[in-house]
């Protein structure tokens, strides 16, 4: 394995590790669109699993932040179906508790990626003015958190926890670790859930691993 910097914590922290010799399930286990048969690999997290790891971590957020003022600052494109289903198992938990304060749902757009590559210039699209998030509590959903976290920061809010999805096992990397973390990946491009390779595959419910033949048909 290269020079890992991301490590599972004990006790889960760091998420479910699928590991980089783990071949992923075979896509005849499982349904999915049949436009895209021939442009997948492998499924990795499989549709039912990250529901499943969703709710646990909607009950971890609950246990840390239920008496905070939630903002939830959602990341798109490819953090929405993330955090659709957080916020949906966030609120069936404070459902059934004594949690009384409203939680908010902002978004921001991000967008850093061409083909499968990350381009330098992270791009804040559509941006809103976040000064509202002063002194709240914020979970945001999605990727690239660095830059954004810098953004978020300057409004001054109380406490920043990020949610993240999957965390990449990638050399090198100084990125800051989410609080929550769903899944700990190999540094592969996966799609589905939203993730996408130019605008497609976001239609799909799994995360899987893209074919050599999927980047070429959806390469631009
Ligand atoms: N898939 C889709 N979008 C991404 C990925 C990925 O693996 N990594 C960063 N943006
Ligand atoms: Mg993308």
């Amino acid at each position: 394995m290269a020079d890992v910097v991301v490590k599972p914590q004990v006790g889960g922290g760091g998420g479910i590790v699928i590991d980089d010799d783990w071949p992923g399930y075979s896509l005849d286990l499982f349904s999915y669109p049949a436009h895209y048969s021939g442009d997948l690999d492998c499924v990795v997290v499989p549709h039912g699993v990250i529901m499943d790891r969703t709710e646990r971590l909607a009950r971890n957020i609950m246990d840390d932040l239920g008496d905070h003022d939630i903002v939830v600052l959602c990341v798109l494109k490819g953090g929405y179906q993330f955090c659709v289903d957080l916020v949906d198992k966030i609120k069936a938990l404070s459902r059934n508790s004594n949690r009384t304060l409203p939680m908010r749902v902002h978004f921001i757009r991000l967008k850093s990626y061409l083909n499968d590559q990350s381009t330098e210039d992270l791009h804040i699209v559509g941006a809103e003015d976040l000064s509202f998030l002063a002194g709240k509590a914020i979970v945001g959903t999605g990727k690239t958190m660095k830059a954004l976290l810098k953004h978020v920061e300057s409004f001054s809010p109380k406490l920043v926890k990020v949610a993240g999805l999957l965390v990449k096992r990638v050399p090198h990397n100084s990125t800051c670790l989410p609080d929550y973390v769903g899944f700990e990946i190999p540094d592969r491009f996966v799609v589905g859930y939203a993730l996408d390779y130019n605008e497609y595959f976001r239609d799909l419910n799994h995360i899987c691993v893209i074919s050599e033949r999927g980047k070429t048909k959806y390469k631009i």
